[in-house]
Parts: structure tokens; sequence; C-alpha cells
């Protein structure tokens, strides 16, 4: 078997014509191929993604029975490698591997907790392209973290949800669960006849067979794994079309026809509002998925097509979720953290974004909501630092409202002007990447011309209340 070796033929043993074929890397008799990392390097959860490897893109192939409970998938994912690999790990929670290919040959496959670990035929090099097949089965069961609630997938009275944050994508298909290693998605879910299945992306029409119906997907921006979800039940669909792309809604029926409806018809309508700020919508459809499940309290960006908890609009129509999770399609999405520890970065900015449209709606400025949270904030959003809140305060309010603060801090700072440059200029230029808090303190600096360190350190670093903002 290819361990750690310095063996011709333990490599590739045909050389990969690809483009992507190394050229610098030396002689294959040279190589020293070794397993990959069992993990990102995330600080936060060093477990999520894995090293060695970069997918490109994923086939998720999955049919699900709500009566049984009982999931089987063929998972096909599209990599390049990018280290020298005698093995390679994928994030996978529960299930049972029936078996695995790479490059369509038998590939040796083993389980460690929730990680695959796949011993291909051969070993990978570094720069080529591979294709791994994994078929399971299985039971699904979310994750449970103690601080951050339940993540994955969720059998629900009429069928099943996949959601959450920080992970979710594990429990229903082999991912590189971590946001550092985005990909696109097709995906095909086959549910019992009557039922509906909405996921992320494009809906690429359904076929039934039998007493099976199936619904395909297609995500073709990079997403970050958290971002995919797919609901299965009764849902009353809204479709439509906006600046030529699809819009598609769903919810659940459950629910009487009301308020979640109405919340999210104006879907186009905040995003078109929230372009005009932040620039072009990123992505190549529209949409909203509302459920009603106790165990799910909050919303999730996830891509193209969030989903909303029942439980924002019992007191009625509410477009602030709307706005707070369409403009983490800008930010969160679309420029992505490259590290859990950045996450203000994307709660801090949707958090504006409510902030933007209740002006834009009329009922308050940005500027009384800014004096209102800064008067009104409580001990532990001073104590907490946004930019190192630490695995158990990663949604906490700090992370959300003086994230926001944090931004407004910056506005007062740097003036209109240069501020909605920078977050025009952020959304443009990391579209479809990744970026760090780093990266955007410096581009803050870079386009006001200022030295920024003295407003962002306390808003992001310190312990106490940081003084008012003003004009650098
Ligand atoms: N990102 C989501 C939002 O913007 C919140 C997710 C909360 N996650 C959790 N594990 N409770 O609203
Ligand atoms: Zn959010």
């Amino acid at each position: 078997a290819c361990t750690t070796l310095l063996v011709a033929g333990c490599g590739s043993a045909e050389p990969d014509p690809g483009p992507a074929s190394p050229t610098t890397a030396g002689p294959a008799a040279t190589r020293s191929f070794a397993a990959g990392a069992a993990g990102a390097g995330d600080p936060y959860f060093p477990s999520y993604g894995n090293g060695g490897y970069d997918v490109a893109h994923y086939t998720v192939k999955v049919r699900y029975d709500p009566e049984t409970d009982k999931l089987s998938g063929t998972t096909t994912m599209r990599a390049t490698a990018t280290a020298d690999l005698s093995a390679f790990n994928l994030d996978l929670a529960g299930l049972t591997v029936r078996s695995v290919t790479v490059d369509g040959a038998a590939a040796r496959h083993s389980r460690t907790g929730n990680e695959l670990v796949v011993t291909p035929a051969t070993g990978l090099t570094s720069g080529n392209g591979f294709t791994a097949e994994i078929r399971y089965d299985g039971r699904p069961e979310p994750l449970r973290t103690e601080s951050l609630g339940e993540g994955g997938w969720l059998h629900t009275s009429d069928g099943a949800i996949a959601l959450g944050q920080p992970e979710s994508a594990s429990t229903w298909f082999p991912v590189n669960d971590h946001p550092s290693d985005k990909a696109t998605y097709d995906f095909e879910i086959t549910v019992p006849k009557g039922l509906t299945a909405v996921s992320n992306g494009v809906p690429k029409g359904k076929s039934t067979s039998g007493d099976w119906t199936t619904w395909k997907w297609s995500e073709g921006a990079p997403a970050a794994s958290y971002l995919t979800t797919v609901a299965i039940g009764k849902f009353r669909v809204t479709t439509g079309e906006h600046k030529g792309r699809p819009v598609y809604s769903a919810v659940t029926t459950q629910l009487p026809q009301g308020a979640p409806d109405r919340s999210i018809a104006r879907t186009v309508e905040v995003a078109d509002y929230l372009e005009s700020v932040f620039g072009p919508y990123p992505f190549d459809s529209y949409g909203g998925v509302v459920i009603d499940d106790d165990r799910i309290r909050y919303a999730l960006e996830t891509q193209s097509r969030p989903v909303y908890s029942a439980s924002f609009f019992r007191q009625g129509d509410n477009t602030g979720v709307v706005a707070h999770e369409l403009a983490h399609q800008w930010y969160g999405n679309s420029v992505s953290i490259q590290r859990w520890q950045d996450i203000w970065l994307n709660e801090g900015l949707a958090t504006y974004a409510e902030w933007l449209w209740a002006e834009h709606s009329g009922s308050t400025t940005v500027q009384r909501t800014f004096e209102q949270k800064y008067a009104n904030a409580g001990s532990q959003v001073w104590r907490t630092p946004p930019g190192k809140p630490g695995v158990e305060n990663l949604f906490s309010r700090s992370v959300y409202d003086r994230g926001g603060m944090t931004v407004h801090a910056l506005r007062v700072a740097v003036g209109d002007t240069a501020f909605f440059t920078v977050l025009r200029t952020w959304a443009a230029e990391r579209k479809n990447g990744n970026a760090t808090t780093a990266d955007f303190v410096a581009l803050a600096e870079r386009v006001s011309g200022k030295k920024l360190a003295k407003v962002f350190d306390p808003w992001l670093y310190g312990t106490e209340r940081p003084p008012a903002p003003k004009p650098l």
C-alpha cells in the first residue's frame, strides 16, 4: 500500500495529461506520498475539513424515505491534489460507506469518528485532478454541539431538513467540510412521490418513476459546504423569474398562508435594494424556504435560497430577517470566511444590512439604530470581542450587534463615500472567494487612505465598550 514512501509506481502510474500536471516537482521516483491531514487547520474546529486536496465540484445523489428514515446516496467529488497523497480524508458523520472508487478504481476505505479515510490503489500526485465516488447509506443523524445547537439532517414531521452552521453537510454526504474549500454542486434528491425536495441554486426539473420523484438542483457558483441545504416535505411553492434568473420559494404547508409567504415574496425587492448598495447580486437564482420545526429557531443564508424558521413570522411580516439572510449572499456566501474566528465579517455586515434596510423602508435611521445599540448593549457584548469571540460565542450578540456597530464605526471614521466603496469593492474583488479580517482592514485602509487600527482594534478585540465613533 502507498503510505509514506519513495517508490516509483506508488504515485500516479500514468502521468496525468491535464494542464494542472506539475512539471516542477521532480520525477515520481523522488516523490514522497503521505496521507492528507484530517483537518483543514482551523483553530476553532481542528477536525473540520481536510488537507491535501481542493474540491471543485460535488454531485450529490440521495434517496430518502421519511417513512423509514433511511437515506442512500452516491456522492461524486471532483478535486485536485495539493500534495502527493497516499490517502485522503473526507468528513462524514454516521452512515455506512459501501464502496469508494478513485478515478474509477476501487479504493480502500475506513472510518474513525466522523472521518472517512480513502486510500486509492495508486497515490495522487500534487497538481493532478482526481474523481472520487462514494456509495453509502443509513439513518442520518444531526450533529450536536453543546454551545451551537444541532446541525445537519433532521427528520421532520413530513420529511427532513438538512441545515446548520458551522457544520451540517457531513451528516448527509461525504465532504471537505470547511468554508475554505468552496465548490459547485449538483443535487439529485429522490423522495416519495407527492413530496417536494428543495435545495440550492437553479431548479433543473423533476422526474417521477414509479412511486419516487427525483428533484434536481444545481449551484453553479462556489459554495461553502455549510451553505448547502435540502428541505423535503409538503410546501407551497412559488416560482418566477427576476432579471433572467429563476425565483423559487417554498413555505411549509404546516403554516397557514400569511406572513411567511408575504415576507419571502419580497425577496427580489430586498435583493434589488441590497444590490443598489453592495453591487451585483452574486448568484444565478433567488428564493427562500420557510420551515416549522421547534428544533430550528434560526434562519440560515443557505446559498441562493435561505431557510427561515417560522418563528421569525409569528408577530407578522418580517423583511428584516430577509434582508439579513440576503445580505449574506454577498457577505458570507460569495465572499466567505477562511476561518471561523472571522465570523463577524459575515454577521456584522448582515446586521448592518438590516439597519440599512430599516432606514430604506422608513422605519428608523442607521444612526439611531447604532445609538440605541451602543447605549443599551449589555456587559456580555462589551466583554466579548467579536473579532475573537471563541467557539462558545461564535453566534453571540456581540458578533451580530457589536459586529454591526464595528461596521458603523468604520463608516463614521472614513465617511460615506469611502465606506460604500469599501463594501462594494469587498464584494467585487473577493467574489466567489475567501478572505480574512486582516484582508478587510487592509481594503478599508487602501480605499480610505487612512490607518485604521485605532478604529478596528477596540471594536473587534477590546473587552470593554469602545469610545463613540468619530470622523478621522
Ligand atoms: N448565520 C445564521 C444567521 O445569520 C445564524 C446561524 C445560527 N447558528 C446556530 N448554530 N445557532 O442568521
Ligand atoms: Zn447572519
